[in-house]
């Protein structure tokens, strides 16, 4: 069986092929106006996604790490301060912290969504502590309200890392627009994803806002006048042209990746597999479409001879990498580490065909005998 199946890729961006003709001449625009960077493009997208989110404000940036350092900047996060955020995410989350020259202080997460337990802020929380990150990982949001409630009590700035969020509702509001500052990343396999690497933050603060505008640019309200010190993260407008063109597609993509879901939902009947939830009253957008699995690494394997290419996501929490663990070795976080060796990210893509989902949800199913 396993020599006669297609090989399943967990995700091919060279099958976005129906796009390809706009993207070019969206590109071929650009080459005609000769303006690359901080022109019409970047503006027309920073509206447009500003609108998409309901905030007032969007900057664009070079990457979501650079939104997410900036973001911290912005906020007034300074050397010393301390940071809480969730150590199952990308590496980048905690890194932007750190690369402020703030301490990432880690929460563990729920076992029905796998994002920050809101329960165990409060015990987190020192003279130090200035923000909160929380992650809507994987594409399911965090429990926004809570998290709101003691950032408010608290007095601590709120960044939301939606990475992996773009469209995804909590009690119906996009996430990005909840925080003082949302980020999100548009890295080629994201739901909304460049050709490169791009960036934006979010807010409805006309401060951070400005300051943001800053920091991206040399720090720089006018040609040759800098009232700050800031680098170069723009956002380039090439990129901005291809995200004008995908832009209006996101809740289409999204659409199709809830298809998906909904084919393993069904089709997947192993009792050793625990699905991702999608709690009443959040929009999921699965970025990416997790499962939890008993003796996940033989599963894995055996899809792998099957010619199904699956990830995970991510199989070394962040305070147990090299480049933290002598600092946290004596940190632990039960739930994000037990997750750490059941969770399985299977193929998903809005370019994932249905047929594709459900020959995946098969050899699941053959894996344990069903
Ligand atoms: C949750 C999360 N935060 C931050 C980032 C960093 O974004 P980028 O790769 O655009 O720097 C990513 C993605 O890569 C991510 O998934």
């Amino acid at each position: 069986m396993a020599k006669k199946m297609k090989r399943i890729p967990f995700v091919d961006l060279g099958r976005e092929k129906s796009l390809h003709r706009h993207l070019l001449s969206a590109a071929k625009n650009v080459l005609r106006k000769g303006v690359f960077i901080q022109g019409a493009e970047v503006t027309r997208f920073e509206k447009n996604f500003a609108g998409s989110v309901g905030v007032r404000y969007a900057i664009g940036v070079a990457s979501g790490t650079e939104a997410l350092r900036l973001a911290l900047l912005a906020c007034g996060i300074k050397p010393g301060d301390e940071v809480i955020t969730v150590a199952n995410s990308f590496f980048a989350t905690a890194a932007a912290i750190s690369l402020v020259g703030a301490k990432p202080v880690f929460a563990d997460v729920e076992e029905s969504t796998l994002n920050l337990n809101p329960k165990l802020l409060s015990r987190l929380i020192t003279r130090h502590t200035k923000a909160i990150i929380p992650v809507h990982l994987f594409g399911h949001p965090a429990d926004m309200d809570p998290i709101m409630q003691i950032a408010n009590r608290h007095k601590l700035r709120v960044i939301e890392d939606a990475a992996q969020g773009h469209g995804a509702k909590y009690k119906g509001k996009y996430v990005g627009a909840i925080g003082d500052v949302g980020i999100f990343s548009f890295y080629p396999t994201k739901n909304l994803g460049a050709y490169g690497d791009a960036g934006a933050i979010v807010t409805n603060n006309p401060k951070i806002a400005k300051t943001m505008r800053l920091l991206r640019e040399y720090g720089r309200d006018r040609l040759e006048h800098h009232v700050m010190v800031g680098g170069n993260s723009r956002l380039d407008e090439l990129q901005a042209a291809f995200l004008n063109e995908k832009l209006p597609l996101l809740h289409r993509f999204n659409r199709q990746r809830k298809k998906i879901a909904t084919v393993y939902q069904r089709l997947i009947t192993a009792k050793e597999i625990r699905y991702p939830v999608e709690l009443r009253g959040y929009r999921h957008v699965y970025h990416h479409y997790v499962i939890r699995a008993k003796k996940r690494d033989a599963l894995m394997n055996f899809l792998a001879r099957s010619r199904i290419e699956t990830r995970i996501h991510y199989p070394t929490p962040i305070h147990r990498q090299p480049a933290y663990r002598k600092q946290y070795h004596r940190q632990h976080l039960p739930i994000t580490e037990q997750s750490c060796r059941e969770i399985l990210s299977l193929p998903m893509h809005h370019t994932l065909t249905l047929t594709e989902a459900r020959q995946i949800s098969h050899a699941i199913n053959s894996f344990y005998g069903k």
